[in-house]
């Protein structure tokens, strides 16, 4: 039957969605699925049903197309759809939510202050170094791709951080900052059949991994096989995995994680559960080193859409 996929939308990462999804398009196609573009930020979602769409691949970055709304109105127009359903979407957007739930279920991540819109004078904003040290991180807690982030080094720098931060979302999560080493960990499956791929180990100059150098330089290097030793790679893919079944993620999703560099130990900065299918993006990458190829992962991540 007739597949959509979802990209474009109207979040601040529409651009990487546009890429995301001519990738996965052309993928889906070249394996003879009748596929077919479908951007829910210029066509009405009830179009889906009327023009007799089966399934939809989600190819969407960030708010209305990652956070559980859109898979909540394919709920409600009862088209099967890839990935997380409508709760584990919701929360995953949200780190500082999802922090909540690891910690809750002791799964490692960096100590945080959340700042909501009342909680952000310059008083309150000035005591956060005091609590979760320096440098730390400031980043809008809905948004993907490193949109909005700063790292802090110094509380003069506290003021204009948050107030960038605040232009993507009122809310603002700050976080320790881990000095180490960052990886990624894909998941794909669901349940007792959740599996890590490989880890990939991002190397970037310093302070040099964001949005341009995300997707539109060669600055950075990712490697896979990581190079960690086989212990360490084995216990991130455990709590990846851990942290992926915790939040009842499905189909598949891609876990940030940083390994502290005094001790090696992982902590969790995000899990994504609509990751980047760019040319650039890492969860190709891992899956091309488990031996499947793109336009397969794009297949056996269709197979899965359900409601
Ligand atoms: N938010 C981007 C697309 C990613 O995590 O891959
Ligand atoms: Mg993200």
């Amino acid at each position: 039957g007739k597949v959509a996929v979802l990209y474009g939308g109207d979040s601040a990462e529409r651009e990487i969605s546009i890429m995301s999804g001519t990738g996965v398009l052309e993928a889906l196609k070249s394996e003879g699925v009748d596929a077919h573009a479908f951007d829910p930020a210029q066509r009405d979602l009830g179009d889906l049903k009327r023009e007799g769409f089966q399934r939809c691949f989600i190819a969407m970055h960030g708010r209305h197309g990652e956070d559980g709304s859109l898979q909540g109105a394919l709920e409600l127009l009862g088209i099967p759809y890839t990935g997380s359903g409508v709760m584990a979407s919701a929360i995953a957007m949200d780190k500082v939510m999802t922090k909540r739930v690891w910690i809750a279920e002791g799964l490692p991540t960096p100590r945080h202050v959340w700042l909501s819109p009342d909680d952000q004078s310059r008083e309150r904003v000035i005591q956060v170094p005091d609590t979760i040290g320096l440098p730390l991180i400031v980043k809008p807690p809905r948004e993907g791709s490193s949109i909005g982030i700063t790292k802090v080094a110094g509380y003069s720098q506290m003021q204009d951080a948050v107030k960038l931060a605040t232009q993507y979302d009122p809310d603002v999560l700050c976080e320790e900052f881990i000095e180490g080493e960052e990886v990624t960990c894909p998941v794909l499956g669901e349940g007792e059949n959740a599996r890590a791929l490989p880890v990939i180990r991002i190397v970037a100059p310093e302070g040099s991994y964001d949005y341009q150098n995300k997707y539109f330089t060669d600055v950075v290097q990712y490697l896979v096989p990581s190079g960690l030793p086989e212990a360490e790679e084995r216990e991130i893919q455990r709590i990846v995995v851990q942290a992926y079944k915790t939040l009842g993620c499905r189909g598949w999703a891609r876990a940030d994680l940083m390994i502290r560099k005094t001790d090696r130990k992982p902590y969790l900065l995000e899990i994504n559960t609509s990751p980047g299918m760019t040319s650039h993006s890492l969860v190709p990458k891992s899956a091309a080193a488990a031996g499947m190829s793109y336009p397969q992962l794009c297949v056996t991540l269709l197979s899965q859409a359900r409601l």
